[in-house]
């Protein structure tokens, strides 16, 4: 039976160390965080991420700046007001939530934002950036997944990595930072043949396909680490990741929960990112 690795918990630590970190800027040099959130529009499912970042902002001690724009705002009002918060020195960091209304060209957004202010990690200068191994801001999702995988005190190199999802958001980035730990890193997709049997041969499986429980425990080796990324809401009202626990948990070492994994990470790890740009904005690293 594996043992569950609580996302909970280790969130609450990457939190617990970035509000010391902040609290001591504040009093050491008077600096202050900011970070603002953008949203377009009344997608439920943002507002109660845009709602939860803004929380986790206040626990750790930074201002949040929220911008709730009309789902008819235009991209030309959207690229302004990011043209004024890349101007905004209270403002150390940037996120616009996705997905935007239809109408406004997502990849213009991003483009927009300056690389120093991107705490997401999408624009093209930090994606570059993670390709060579060289970054200030690690992509929010795959940074909680390694420090989830850290916790349990697996070593990743020279280990079978397999990840299924090719996502720009997850999947790319989660291959490349399981690369920079020397792991040997397969990325799985929905052309994918012989997917069982890849599954199979990976001492570390990270799930981003955002299918409810498409892998089985019939899918996993004996003793794996299995993260699940997904985050689907069945019929029935209930939360459910891309792997079916009950089965999974039987073959697993670790394996993350839905809720209580691999979401509470992502948004420490936002945190830590403004963190990071707030430093470096003020020429400390
Ligand atoms: N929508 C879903 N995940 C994310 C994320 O990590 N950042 C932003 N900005 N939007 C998202």
């Amino acid at each position: 039976m594996a043992q569950i690795i609580d996302g909970k918990a280790v969130s609450a630590a990457v939190k617990q160390e970035v509000a010391e970190e902040t609290a001591k800027l504040k009093e050491e040099k008077g600096i202050k965080i900011g970070l603002a959130v953008v949203i377009v529009g009344n997608n439920p499912a943002s507002r109660v991420y845009v709602n939860n970042k803004k929380k986790a902002c206040e626990a750790v001690g930074f201002q949040s700046f929220e911008y709730a724009l009309d789902e008819n705002t235009t991209q030309e009002q959207l690229l302004d007001l990011i043209t004024v918060l890349n101007r905004d020195d209270r403002v150390n960091g940037i996120l616009v939530q996705l997905p935007l209304p239809a109408h406004i060209d997502e990849k213009k957004v991003i483009d927009a934002i300056s690389p120093d202010k991107d705490v997401d990690a999408f624009h093209a200068i930090n994606v570059g950036k993670i390709m060579i191994g060289k970054y200030a801001f690690l992509p929010c999702t795959p940074a909680g997944v390694m420090r989830l995988i850290e916790s349990t005190g697996t070593e990743i190199s020279g280990k079978q990595c397999v990840v299924i999802g090719r996502s720009n958001i997850v999947g790319k980035p989660m291959a490349m930072l399981l690369l920079h730990k020397s792991g040997t890193v397969t990325i799985c997709h929905s052309r994918t043949q012989n997917l069982k049997e890849i599954c199979l041969g990976a001492d570390i499986l990270v799930v981003a396909v955002g299918k409810a429980n498409f892998v089985t425990g019939d899918m996993i080796k004996e003793g794996a680490v299995v993260i699940d990324v997904g985050m689907n809401r069945l019929e029935n009202g209930k939360l459910c990741g891309d792997v079916e626990f009950e089965s999974a948990e039987k073959k697993a070492s670790y394996i993350t929960p839905v809720p209580g994994g691999v979401g509470p990470m992502t948004i420490a790890m936002l945190m830590k990112n403004t963190l990071t740009a707030a430093k470096q904005q003020a020429g400390i690293e």
